[in-house]
């Protein structure tokens, strides 16, 4: 593959498309082992603003950035680990934010939360009893794609 203008080579190209498909809702490459991981991250990192958005990676989406980035909280009381979500968006019938992935330090998906247009509110709550470290929230809009932001849990 060229190179071109992404700097990205073969390898992590293919790893970057697998972290797309992670963003899509479904899971890291079966098998990554840790160095492939740590590729995927910097691989992902070349893609914001181009294929998911992040406050100060919004792209071509510049001006969506609040009502699109997802807030994250957390409370821990010894193991129990309770992450609140929430995406300050309007619900409309025609623009809403279909739902919320729960991501691990690997960017492995551990949870997700399916929105309903007609009767949800775009905030959800993921209990990770002993869990320690980063997470990820993706907040996917149906007309201005994937946000990202993340915490330590
Ligand atoms: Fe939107």
């Amino acid at each position: 593959m060229d190179k071109g203008n992404s700097g990205l080579n073969r390898r992590e190209a293919l790893l970057a498309a697998g972290g797309a498909a992670a963003l899509l809702g479904s899971a890291v490459p079966v098998g990554a082992s840790a160095a492939e991981v740590c590729d995927l991250k910097g691989a992902l990192r070349q893609l914001a603003g181009k294929l998911y958005y992040t406050l100060d990676m919004p792209g071509h989406w510049k001006g969506k950035e609040q009502g699109h980035s997802p807030l994250i909280k957390v409370d821990r009381k010894g193991n129990d680990v309770l992450v609140r979500a929430a995406t300050r968006h309007p619900m409309d019938p025609d623009h809403f934010i279909v739902k919320h992935l729960l991501m691990d330090e690997d960017l492995n998906v551990i949870k997700t939360q399916m929105f309903d247009k007609t009767f949800d509110l775009p905030r959800s709550r993921f209990q990770l009893n002993g869990y320690k470290g980063r997470i990820y929230v993706v907040s996917m809009c149906n007309v201005h794609d994937n946000w990202i932001n993340w915490t330590d849990a």
